[in-house]
């Protein structure tokens, strides 16, 4: 009776005419009304139930598909590989036997090897193909970026730039590694190296712009599609990226900020540029451009500026030639890009990243240790004699394990104010060159491939610790590497050419006078015991150290060198390139401020005058401390 009357009510809200009919039809139930009533009631439940067990059931098995479908989803991608693992196995076939150990090449013809090779490769190339194929089947497709394209960084990720000469900016001259998409969506970007425009030292003065290059900052929070927007917003106005970085933000309001370098064509497309990335953040700025003082290539102002040295390297430390003993060892090339993968993140103020050495590094290095020590007491300068055992004493020096650059870092900014800094390969002259007016050594941190300890076609941390670093903690070799450094500031990039081969000649094989004998002082000699007993024999030529004749002299990278030039002494060889780097043509003076760790450039008279009251300074705190020593 209650549900009767509550049917009524509801329906009583909207339809007069049907409560006049409920009133009619139910106000006096017969027991045979009640009787029908109470029969449809129960089958109505029993039809309620049977729904809910169906419903169960389909939850069941609803679960259950899911959970095959997670499991053998990719049935049919995995059943397409097979054919590319049979291919591959067919290309590992094609190679017989007594070809897969090291054999001696003299028990097989040219014909019968280069006929193998070229098994190999054809099978190599049928299982990229078969690879691709079935990718491609499955949604993913490789996305086209050719050498010589614009760079367009929505399909590619710049992994270093480099200036090439006749070879259009912001273009693409290699590919590292492809990029793919599924379905449109990019998997991966493609991995390529940049043509780089050549950068000017007013790229971090604030100013406006009159066309070509311009450097533009903006930041964003890290969000889904925050960087697409700002990256679409440039694409819109046709620009080309000849540059892109970026580094966690140094203010609490943003996560990152970016580094743009643009090819504009005039200063209304900048602002453009600009408005547009305003649309999606509030903080861009507008760093500089290139200009009038385009004949100046950009350098390093602060000790943060080195951070963008970090990405962009010739060659990154993974990436092994042919002719390295590493080459072909997967396990080695993983190791060290675990390695360069803590020099990229490296920022300036970080500590060096330490590195877990295993016992098979720890013990290539104790050979090579163990070997070059021996002859250090009778072949390297005196200065290295000296800070050898200083090295043993204060930053763990020894044939057990690998010293940390970190250690030693702050060993030789005890010293000299000298630092290391780690980085992921192999440097521009420039870039590694104006690093040394910080008194900046860039540094590996990997080593050479175990299987041959005494060889390496590369710089690596035997170089780096045994040759390199101890001159470092030396106070007149550090003034004369940083004399260096400072030279190449700005320098034009002949003058970087001769810098570079003056650095090699000197820092990498350098040879000096000590009494009546000749003693080794380049990094490159006292890590290679060949060379270095070689480099002091009567067999090589010796030359006095002058700038002028050493700069343009050619030398080999791959053999002992057929000439070494002499210094009387590092102080002699500093004020010799002070006076070298005098004569180049640079329209500049500048110095190092210690105390703020950046570059003053001498270049107006404000500036001069200021220098000359720090000099007269100095020169009264000399004059005191020499007067009161004469009493
Ligand atoms: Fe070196």
């Amino acid at each position: 009776m209650l549900r009767n009357l509550s049917f009524v009510r509801v329906q009583s809200r909207s339809l007069m005419p049907t409560l006049q009919f409920a009133k009619r039809t139910y106000a006096t139930p017969t027991p045979e009304i009640l009787e029908e009533r109470d029969k449809k009631l129960t089958k109505l439940n029993e039809a309620v139930q049977r729904c809910m067990a169906d419903k169960k059931t389909l939850e069941e098995r609803s679960t259950k598909e899911v959970t095959i479908q997670r499991d053998f989803a990719i049935q049919k991608f995995a059943k397409d590989l097979l054919d590319t693992v049979d291919v591959l196995g067919m290309a590992k076939a094609s190679i017989p036997a007594e070809f897969r150990t090291k054999v001696s090449i003299k028990e097989h013809t040219p014909d019968q090897i280069i006929d193998k090779i070229s098994n190999l490769y054809t099978g190599m190339a049928m299982t990229e193909a078969e690879l691709v194929k079935t990718l491609k089947r499955h949604g993913v497709e490789k996305v086209e970026t050719e050498i010589g394209q614009k760079f367009d960084a929505t399909k590619a990720q710049s992994v270093f730039n480099k200036e090439i000469p006749n070879q259009q900016p912001g273009t693409i001259f290699t590919v590292k590694k492809s990029g793919y998409a599924l379905r449109g969506r990019l998997l991966r970007p493609a991995q390529v190296g940049v043509v780089a425009e050549k950068r000017t030292f007013a790229s971090h003065v604030p100013t406006k712009t009159d066309g070509s290059k311009t450097t533009l900052c903006f930041s964003i929070n890290d969000k889904v599609g925050a960087l697409e927007s700002c990256l679409a917003a440039i694409k819109a106005m046709d620009i080309s990226m000849t540059r892109i970085e970026s580094r966690p933000s140094r203010t609490a309001d943003w996560d990152y900020d970016f580094f743009v370098d643009l090819n504009a064509r005039d200063g209304v497309q900048v602002d453009k540029v600009v408005e547009g990335l305003r649309q999606h953040t509030t903080d861009v700025r507008v760093l500089g451009a290139d200009g009038a003082q385009d004949s100046v290539p950009w350098f390093p102002r602060k000790m943060a500026d080195l951070d963008t040295f970090a990405e962009k390297v010739l060659e990154m430390g993974e990436e092994l030639s042919s002719e390295h003993p590493g080459a072909n060892d997967p396990a080695y090339r993983e190791r060290r890009a675990d390695i360069t993968r803590m020099a990229k993140a490296f920022r300036t103020g970080d500590p060096v990243p330490h590195v877990d050495y295993t016992p098979e590094e720890n013990a290539a290095w104790g050979q090579v240790y163990r070997r070059l020590t021996q002859l250090y007491k009778t072949h390297a300068c005196r200065e290295h004699q000296y800070v050898f055992p200083l090295l043993e004493q204060n930053c763990g020096y020894s044939d057990k394990e690998i010293p940390q650059l970190e250690t030693v870092s702050r060993f030789l900014k005890d010293c000299t104010g000298f630092q290391i800094r780690p980085v992921m390969g192999l440097l521009t002259s420039r870039d590694f060159l104006n690093a040394f007016a910080f008194r900046v050594f860039h540094s590996t941190q990997y080593i050479r491939h175990p299987s041959k300890p005494f060889y390496t076609p590369e710089p690596d941390v035997c170089h780096e610790l045994l040759g390199h670093a101890p001159l470092f903690a030396d106070p007149d070799f550090a003034d004369f590497s940083q004399e260096i450094g400072l030279a190449s500031l700005g320098a034009s990039d002949e003058d970087i050419k001769k810098l570079a081969t003056i650095f090699w000649f000197t820092a990498e094989f350098g040879v000096c006078r000590q009494g009546d004998e000749l003693k080794a002082y380049g990094a490159g000699l006292l890590s290679s015991f060949g060379e270095l007993e070689y480099s002091l024999s009567q067999i090589p030529e010796h030359r006095p150290f002058e700038p002028e004749k050493t700069a343009v002299t050619e030398y080999p990278i791959t053999t002992f060198q057929p000439v070494y030039y002499v210094a009387d002494s590092f102080k002699d060889a500093q004020e010799k390139v002070r006076d070298f780097a005098s004569k180049m043509n640079r329209p500049f003076s500048v110095r190092y401020n210690a105390l703020t760790q950046s570059i003053e450039v001498l270049d107006s008279k404000d500036k001069v005058v200021r220098f000359a009251k720090g000099i007269r300074d100095d020169m009264k705190t000399l004059t005191t401390v020499i007067e009161s020593l004469s009493h």
